[in-house]
């Protein structure tokens, strides 16, 4: 990426860190003697350590439409405590069983098993709280985001996803259910971003620039799992600031199971490439463009 493009975007992750980390501060405030000890778990796994990327993208997609980030940043809050749930537990020994997470010991390594499946219950719950005290939305912009959340972290997205991928440990999954488990288990977070994004923004599903956004979402959502699964097998814990090996350690069905890791690239790439050509015609789209090149180069 040329620098002045690398440097564009990467004060826009920066900024968008930095204010989505100080609305996540105040909404996982709190303390109480009986039971400070989860909201701990919670604020370890949440406030430090992770990409950002859902949240850049709820609200990358409602500026991009004109929106006010008072409306997408609730969302945008929302959306990283579920990711962050999806990670405490997808850590946990009956899933993954990795001991290592955004930099620093998994969430049960440090907090114990029942506290951290305790804490991830609890952002999710407290998800949509986020989303339910939004008072910058509608009634119907929180109902209709509640139900965005829902179908992209239940079972058909994230949760469903997560079932194919721990089959995958011991049968042989297709190419086509490979794909499957990918747009669900990573894919249905990350378009729901998008869609969160365009609902801020006064712009539902049949608006033609929530469809281009979407087919960018569905393009970089499985571009994004690809990639995971490259650095799982090539990169190293310090560099990725998580568990490495562990797919390979459980059997995983993963795109390394078909392709060599230069083949996984090409195709990541080509996702990449559709994602883009999806929002050309989108004005303004210039960061998000560059935002799905970084995200193909990632080294973590
Ligand atoms: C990791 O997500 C889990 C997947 C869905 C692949 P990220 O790579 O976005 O993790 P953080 O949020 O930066 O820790
Ligand atoms: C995770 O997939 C997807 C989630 C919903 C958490 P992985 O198991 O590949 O994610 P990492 O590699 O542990 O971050
Ligand atoms: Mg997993
Ligand atoms: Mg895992
Ligand atoms: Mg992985």
């Amino acid at each position: 990426m040329e620098k002045y493009v690398y440097e564009r975007l990467a004060t826009a992750i920066s900024e968008n860190a930095r204010l989505t980390e100080a609305a996540l501060v105040d909404i996982s405030a709190g303390e109480d003697e009986d039971y400070g000890l989860v909201l701990d778990a919670q604020r370890y796994s949440l406030l430090d350590g992770g990409k950002r990327v859902r949240p850049f993208l709820v609200n990358g997609c409602c500026a991009l439409l004109n929106g006010d980030i008072n409306k997408s940043m609730p969302l945008a809050c929302a959306v990283e405590m579920i990711h962050t749930y999806s990670l405490i537990h997808d850590d946990l020994p009956c899933m993954d069983d990795d001991d290592f997470r955004r930099g620093k010991p998994s969430n049960h390594k440090e907090f114990g098993y029942a506290n951290a499946l305790l804490a991830g219950d609890a952002l999710l719950t407290k998800a949509f709280l986020a989303v339910a005290k939004a008072d910058s939305l509608s009634a119907e912009e929180r109902i209709e985001a509640v139900r965005l959340i829902s179908e992209a972290a239940g079972d058909s997205g994230m949760i469903g996803g997560q079932i194919i991928d721990l089959a995958g440990e011991t049968v042989d999954l297709n190419f086509e259910t490979l794909l499957k488990l990918h747009s669900h288990k990573t894919g249905a977070l990350i378009e729901c971003s998008v869609r969160l994004g365009c609902l801020a923004a006064g712009h539902g599903a049949d608006s033609p620039k929530t469809q281009m956004l979407c087919e960018y979402a569905k393009n970089i959502g499985l571009a994004f799992q690809v990639i995971d699964d490259i650095l799982d097998f090539i990169s190293d814990e310090e560099q990725l600031g998580k568990s490495v090996g562990s797919d390979a350690t459980h059997n995983k069905t993963t795109f390394l199971s078909f392709y060599s890791v230069d083949e996984a690239r090409a195709f990541a790439a080509e996702l990449t490439q559709k994602a883009i050509s999806a929002i050309s015609e989108l004005e303004g789209s210039e960061l998000l463009t560059d935002f799905a090149c970084y995200l193909l180069e990632r080294q973590k």
